[in-house]
């Protein structure tokens, strides 16, 4: 039985973490550290385990693995330490806010011998988890260019805060392009098998605000032209202003034909074959926000897949380098916005 404990016992741990770990058989929770310790408490109370102040005592405490569920900022300080306490270590997206915070996790996990996964969640929805059978397949041929969508109304409805710390920032350090564009991101490295490596980047901030009634200092749109290797073009636009139905669509077009990803409420895969019948496939629904906050008890795969991978000693499904690749590319992203021109990305070529 997996011992498992948590970091930052906010929504994402809350919604997410927590109850899936508490659904999982092979796992216990049995502790909880947070920067809000009544929130650990409640938390002690409602699942079991202990609610620690100390964070050395915690992470002390006999614990196999740890999920890292606390602000952007705070992810590599955190998980390396983890990690150096000889624990596996499930930490949320965006994996850090530096390259070099991403290399130093990356190393910390070798060094250690342990597990380090990156919440990147998208590749375990059913219609990804099938396009991807169908691509590898060569079911619509020679892939030709793609385009990918997520946009709800920004973190205000999800934190319940008017002001939530994904504006400020300091805490955050990036805005819709990381908190939903490293999703859609690793989403197109898994779809595609192979990552992109050049981008052209226009991160801007629309519409949302601070009480004082200025513009935030991150972005709240992005929109991307990626090129991948063997020369599959695509673009991706991340939103924190779709004040909408929430968005969360991707179309992939092949030689042979398309396969679309939850762009039908009902047929959440569609494979239509340029020269045969549509396929339409009923799966899951998309994981948007709305379905994580609702109460329901909602599986997204990415615990059940961290546990497994420990307990089967097997290489975790979005290792740090496989997120590493991916935060090369948000990288590259901002410093293409700021400059205006396409930026390459040489280690993604290897
Ligand atoms: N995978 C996803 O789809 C997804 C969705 C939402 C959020 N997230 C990520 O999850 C992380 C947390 O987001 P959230 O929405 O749960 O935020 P949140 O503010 O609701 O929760 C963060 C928690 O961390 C605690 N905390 C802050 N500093 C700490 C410290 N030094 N030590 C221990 N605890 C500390 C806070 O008290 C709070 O309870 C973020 O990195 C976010 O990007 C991922």
């Amino acid at each position: 039985m997996l011992k498992v404990g948590i970091i930052g016992c906010g929504t994402i741990a809350q919604v997410r973490h927590i109850p899936e770990l508490a659904n999982n058989q092979n796992c216990q929770l049995t502790a909880y550290y947070s920067a809000t310790p009544q929130k650990a408490e409640k938390m002690a109370e409602r699942y079991g385990g202990k609610a620690y102040t100390d964070l050395e005592e915690f992470l002390s405490s006999g614990l196999d693995a740890v999920c890292v569920c606390v602000p952007n900022a705070l992810h590599a300080e955190i998980s390396v330490k983890a990690l150096n306490h000889g624990l596996h270590v499930l930490c949320e997206k965006p994996m850090a806010t530096t390259l070099e915070d991403c290399e130093s996790m990356v190393e910390a996990a070798k060094r250690n011998g342990k597990k380090l996964m990156i919440g990147q969640n998208q590749r375990f929805a059913q219609a990804h988890v099938e396009a991807r059978k169908r691509i590898e397949a060569g079911e619509i041929g020679d892939i030709l260019s793609f385009d990918t969508v997520y946009g709800h109304a920004g973190p205000e409805a999800w934190s319940g805060q008017k002001n939530p710390w994904f504006f400020d920032k300091k805490r955050s350090v990036f805005g819709a392009m990381a908190d939903l564009g490293v999703h859609k991101t690793d989403l197109m490295h898994y779809l595609l098998g192979e990552p992109i490596v050049k981008v052209n980047a226009n991160l801007c901030t629309r519409d949302k605000k601070y009480p004082d009634g200025s513009l935030i200092s991150v972005d709240d749109n992005a929109f991307c032209l990626y090129q991948t290797a063997s020369g599959v073009v695509g673009s991706m636009h991340v939103s924190w202003t779709q004040y909408g139905e929430e968005i969360n669509s991707t179309v992939i077009q092949g030689s042979e034909g398309v396969i679309r990803c939850y762009t039908d409420p009902k047929y959440t895969l569609i494979v239509e074959k340029k020269h045969g019948p549509v396929e339409k496939l009923e799966l899951d629904t998309v994981g948007v926000n709305e379905e994580q906050t609702s109460g329901k008890f909602f599986n997204s795969g990415v615990i059940d897949a961290f546990v497994d991978c420990i307990l089967q000693d097997k290489k975790a499904p979005i290792d740090g380098e496989e997120a590493l690749k991916t935060m090369r590319v948000i990288f590259a992203a901002q410093k293409s916005a700021q400059t205006g021109e396409a930026v390459w990305i040489e280690e993604n070529k290897k």
